[in-house]
Formats: C-alpha cells, sequence, structure tokens
C-alpha cells in the first residue's frame, strides 16, 4: 500500500490518508457567513477523497479580513453554517479542519478578481493594524501600530475563534502563520521594529504567534487536533529565515503544536523566489528531522508519484494540495488507483470506479 493512502494516526485521531485539501480563499462569504458555495466546494473535495479538508483563512474579527468578501469566525452567529459544512465532511469519514487567520497589515483589499487592490474606508475598507507602522508595498495604507492592549484583545479573537472552530464540529484547527498576514508580520524583522517585549529580537517576535498558541491549547479540548502553517523563508536577507523557523517550531512543538504546515514567502515584495515542483519541501524536511514534529509539504505538488516520493523520502508526513484540488475535487481516487491499483470511492460513484 502506498504510504500516501496508508492511514495517520495523531494522538488519539485517525486520519484516512495523506492528502489534504491546502487551505484556499473563495471570497465568497458576506459578513463572514458560510452559504451553499462553501458546502459545495467543500463537500466536493471530501467526496473526492481527501482525507482532511480546511476551510479557506477564516478572519478572527471584520478586520483580520483580506477582503470584505472573506469567511469569519468572529461571531457565535458563524457557527450555524459552518456546522452544515463540518457535518457533511464527517459522512464522508473525512476530517474536517478549519485555517484562523488575521490579516494585519494586507488586509482591506478587493477581491484578486477584482484587481486585489485596496479599499478605503468609504468603499467599505477598515484601517490597518501591524506590529509596526510599516506598509506591505507602496501601494497598502500604514498601518496603525498595535498597543500591548490591542495585542491582548488580538489574542483573544484568535482563542474565542477555536472555541467556536470546535462549537462548530471541526475536528482540526490550523493558526495561519503564514505569508506576510499578521502572526508573520510580527515573527518577521522585516514588518517588525518593536522594541517592547513583542519585538526587539527572536524571542520578542515569537511572543505574540506563541500566546497565541498558548490561549488557543487552553481553551479548545484536546479531542481537536492543532497545525500551524508557517512560511519558512522571507527570502530575504536579514528576514525570517529556516533557522529562526526552526526555533519557532521547537516552541511549537513543546506547547503541543501536532504539525507544521510548511510554507514560505509573502512577506516583503523583494522576495527572491523560483516556484518549481517540491520548492518548498526541503523546508518541511529540514523541520522534520531538527524539530522531531510532523510536517506538511506543499507547493506546486500535481502528481501522485511525486507525493508519495516525498512521503517515502521522509520529507513530510502529508500532502497539501491547493491548485490541483481546485483542477480535480476527485485527485484522491485517481491518485489512489494510479498508487495502488485500487481506489475507494463513495458507493454512489462505484458504477464509474
Ligand atoms: C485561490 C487560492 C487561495 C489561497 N488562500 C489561502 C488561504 O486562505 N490560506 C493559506 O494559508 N494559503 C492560501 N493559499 C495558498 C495555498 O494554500 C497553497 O499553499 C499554494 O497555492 C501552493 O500550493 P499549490 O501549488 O498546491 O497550489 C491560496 C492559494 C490559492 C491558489
Amino acid at each position: 500500500m502506498s504510504i500516501l493512502f496508508s492511514p495517520l494516526k495523531i494522538r488519539e485521531m485517525q486520519i484516512k490518508n495523506r492528502c489534504w485539501v491546502s487551505p484556499m480563499c473563495q471570497y465568497s462569504s458576506e459578513d463572514g457567513f458560510v452559504n451553499d458555495w462553501h458546502l459545495v466546494h467543500l463537500g466536493s473535495r471530501a467526496v473526492g477523497g481527501a482525507g482532511l479538508v480546511m476551510t479557506e483563512a477564516a478572519a478572527v474579527s471584520p478586520e483580520g479580513r483580506i477582503s470584505p468578501s472573506d469567511l469569519g469566525i468572529w461571531k457565535d452567529d458563524h457557527i450555524e453554517g459552518l456546522k452544515k459544512i463540518t457535518k457533511f465532511l464527517k459522512l464522508q469519514n473525512c476530517v474536517s479542519a478549519i485555517q484562523i487567520a488575521h490579516s494585519g497589515r494586507k488586509g482591506s483589499t478587493k477581491k484578486p478578481w477584482e484587481g486585489g487592490s485596496a479599499i478605503n474606508k468609504k468603499s467599505g475598507g477598515w484601517d490597518l493594524v501591524a506590529p509596526s507602522p510599516i506598509p506591505f508595498d507602496n501601494k497598502s495604507s500604514i498601518p496603525t501600530e498595535l498597543s500591548k492592549e490591542e495585542i491582548l484583545n488580538l489574542i483573544t479573537n484568535f482563542a474565542d475563534a477555536a472555541k467556536r472552530a470546535e462549537l462548530a464540529g471541526f475536528e482540526c484547527i490550523e493558526v495561519h502563520m503564514a505569508h506576510g498576514y499578521l502572526a508573520h508580520e510580527f515573527l518577521s524583522p522585516i514588518s517588525n521594529k518593536r522594541t517592547d517585549e513583542f519585538g526587539n529580537n527572536l524571542k520578542g517576535r515569537m511572543k505574540f504567534p506563541l500566546d497565541v498558541i498558548r490561549e488557543i491549547k487552553n481553551v479548545i479540548s484536546n479531542k481537536v487536533i492543532l497545525l500551524v502553517r508557517i512560511s519558512a523563508t522571507d527570502y530575504v536577507e536579514n528576514g525570517w529565515d529556516l533557522q529562526q523557523s526552526i526555533e519557532f517550531c521547537e516552541e511549537l512543538k513543546e506547547i503541543g503544536v501536532d504539525l507544521i504546515d510548511c510554507s514560505s514567502g509573502g512577506s516583503s515584495t523583494l522576495q527572491k523566489l523560483n516556484p518549481e515542483p517540491n520548492y518548498q519541501v526541503p523546508f518541511s524536511s529540514k523541520i522534520r528531522k531538527e524539530v522531531g514534529i510532523k510536517t506538511g509539504a506543499v507547493g506546486l505538488i500535481t502528481d501522485s508519484h511525486q507525493a508519495e516520493e516525498i512521503l517515502r523520502s521522509n520529507h513530510a508526513d502529508v500532502i497539501f494540495l491547493g491548485r490541483e484540488f481546485l483542477r480535480n475535487p476527485y485527485w484522491p481516487l485517481k491518485a489512489k488507483k494510479d498508487l495502488d491499483g485500487e481506489t475507494d470511492a463513495p458507493d454512489q460513484y462505484a458504477r464509474a470506479i
């Protein structure tokens, strides 16, 4: 049997396989609510055989959205709609996961297919916040530097969001600490120039993200598995890098994070990278070996044999697929046939296999 289609046990949870849906913004919500789009979109990938399906980034506060159409989990009213999704995923023997996030200085923008430019307050946008008043690029507005009180409120926002996620039936929570959004902004010396306890040196830059994880661990039950997505490097000199990521992941492991989802980049327009198949796999491999924690590899992984080889070489424990799952929600059905000569399609589809 392939490793890709062998189960993975994380604490008490058995996950049927190791091809998982990477979080992908759908920009299709109103006031943060899920709707039929989300049910069909996420549900299709569960029907298609993914072992775990993760929602897009769900904002922990209205100002934590990237666009006004982002998914949200900042109020109790959001729970009911999300329940419908977790219930459906469970019926497909698929683990339901939610990514919780705050966009920081990269918020208040239009949807990508409307150009993705900044939206001002008059047009429904909002004031940006960040560890330091440094804009992401020359088109974004200058964020307000967060006060200590506001930082503590944000930690509570993350914890409240995690509580709601569990109430909505999610079995897995991933905290988004990558791609130049708020938690990554605290980690990276490019965006964090603070001189107080939430900056100054590596320990200070890690404080907000680690406090968020500690608080989440305090409020969720130990039935829920906890993942963190990091950007392993900024690809910028004197920025966040793999060595700092390793130290950060050691702390995350200590607090009880179950798996690191290893992405990269997003904090600077000066980043130098050439994305090619497997380009982020070395980050997963190194963190897995050095820290001794489970990792997920992501980024331009599209082929079943490619995915299997990454796992067989001990570079990762799971594979996240993003765009390939948008192209083909049934990717795992075909991949299992390729690797194992059989497949486990839902009964309703059996006559087509
Ligand atoms: C439409 C789209 C939306 C995305 N939204 C998110 C998101 O909400 N959170 C996140 O961490 N990454 C997001 N990503 C990044 C993906 O999760 C993934 O890491 C990236 O696309 C690389 O994997 P791939 O080559 O398999 O697509 C998004 C990517 C796409 C294409």
